[in-house]
């Protein structure tokens, strides 16, 4: 049996969608756009969803509209994907790394006051594999010391917090719907927020600072005239994407119940044994279940993580390593000086974390067939 890490969960909905757009001849931002952040945005329930090309381009013009700028720091966490602090270094600006916590891969904002300078300007949590951050602790760090917070959420759609849905919670709250993500259009984001103005500015920004409504001048109802407002980046998404973000808006929650039910019989079948160290989600919080983490316990067991997964890959199964902390990367230990002896939860968890296949495309007998491997792979390698 093959069984890819991940394959999209895509019907006939999201075809008709797509062949639709094609077919009327809008191609780029349009009415389907101005939809899909509508629906989004009631579905979240934030006051404003505006949509970009990807999650990349919602945290930097979010880093953008809260006036980071050179010099600046803004602090994220090191086990996340390398997005969250390129964009940081977009501007000229400081990422400063945070370790996690073992049992969560999340932020450990027991360590986060301690990085805080007075040239600090936001906190970026990252709600790892659909787990939302630790964000009253965040918030309330963010309140004393007069910083933004910007919530990465790529992975936690829907995720909720204390009861609220992520994407209500932070400054801007920036999502993914990157081929592998829970919804996903091959490429889009979207940034939730209630600021009226910040809301305003992105819009303009996404399309390279021209006025707001510049996408309709091709349309019936628009003119040829525009201006540029400031100097802008070319963000915005397609009615293409949109139309498929629709589709897959619609069934979000049918899709997040295969999930769950996916992670509830990996957890159960894992359950007590001694060779793996199980993943927490805290009681508070509930998870999108966009990653799945295994954690071996490498002591009791005779191969490292790597052999795992090798030993995976020829059965079938396709894995993969959410995340290479960003310290590990050449750029990052070369331009800030970072190394694995500062952040030792996030070297622990990276040298034992695997992520199993988990997606709604997944059929019961392939489920079982990646339980009854990894099981047998644990125990023909205990110590
Ligand atoms: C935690 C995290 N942040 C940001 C991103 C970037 O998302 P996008 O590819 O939509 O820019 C990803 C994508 O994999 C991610 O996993």
């Amino acid at each position: 049996m093959r069984i890819p890490f991940h394959r999209p969960y895509i019907t006939e909905e999201e075809i008709n969608g797509v062949v639709e757009c094609l077919r009327n001849g809008w191609l780029t931002m349009g009415e389907k756009t101005l939809e899909f952040e509508d629906r989004f945005k009631n579905y979240i329930g934030s006051k404003h969803a505006v949509a970009v090309s990807s999650c990349t381009a919602a945290l930097h013009l979010s880093l953008v509209v809260m006036g980071v700028k050179e010099g600046d720091e803004v602090i994220v966490p090191t086990t996340t994907f390398v997005a969250t602090a390129e964009v940081v270094n977009y501007l000229g600006a400081k990422p400063v790394l945070v370790d996690v916590e073992i049992d969560t891969h999340l932020i450990d904002v027991e360590k986060v006051e301690e990085k805080v300078t007075d040239r600090t300007k936001a906190i970026m949590p990252v709600h790892f594999s659909g787990q939302p951050a630790d964000m009253d602790e965040i918030l309330d760090i963010a309140r004393r010391h007069n910083l933004y917070v910007i919530e990465d959420a790529a992975h936690a759609l829907p995720s909720w917090y204390k009861g609220r849905k992520v994407g209500t919670i932070g400054d801007i709250t920036a999502f993914s719907f990157y081929a592998t993500k829970t919804l996903a259009t091959g490429e889009g984001g979207m940034a939730t927020t209630e600021n009226d103005e910040w809301a305003d500015r992105l819009r303009i920004l996404r399309l390279h600072g021209i006025s707001k409504d510049a996408w309709k001048r091709y349309s019936k109802e628009g003119s040829w005239e525009y201006d540029v407002m400031e100097n802008g980046f070319k963000y915005n998404t397609t009615d293409i994407n949109a139309s498929m973000g629709l589709a897959q808006l619609r069934k979000l929650e049918d899709m997040w119940e295969k999930r769950k039910a996916i992670a509830r019989t990996y957890s159960e079948a894992f359950a007590g044994l001694d060779t793996v160290v199980p993943y927490k989600v805290k009681e508070d919080r509930v998870s999108s279940w966009h990653l799945y983490p295994l954690r071996l316990n490498l002591s009791a067991l005779r191969i490292d993580r790597d052999t795992f997964i090798k030993t995976l890959g020829g059965k079938g199964i396709g894995t993969s390593v959410h995340f290479i902390p960003l310290y590990r990367f050449k750029y990052y230990r070369e331009r800030f000086g970072y190394s694995a002896e500062d952040f030792p939860n996030s070297e622990w968890v990276f040298k034992r974390v695997v992520s199993l296949p988990i997606y709604p495309s997944m059929t019961e007998e392939e489920l079982s067939y990646v339980v009854e491997v990894v099981y047998d792979t644990l125990r023909r390698y205990k110590r």
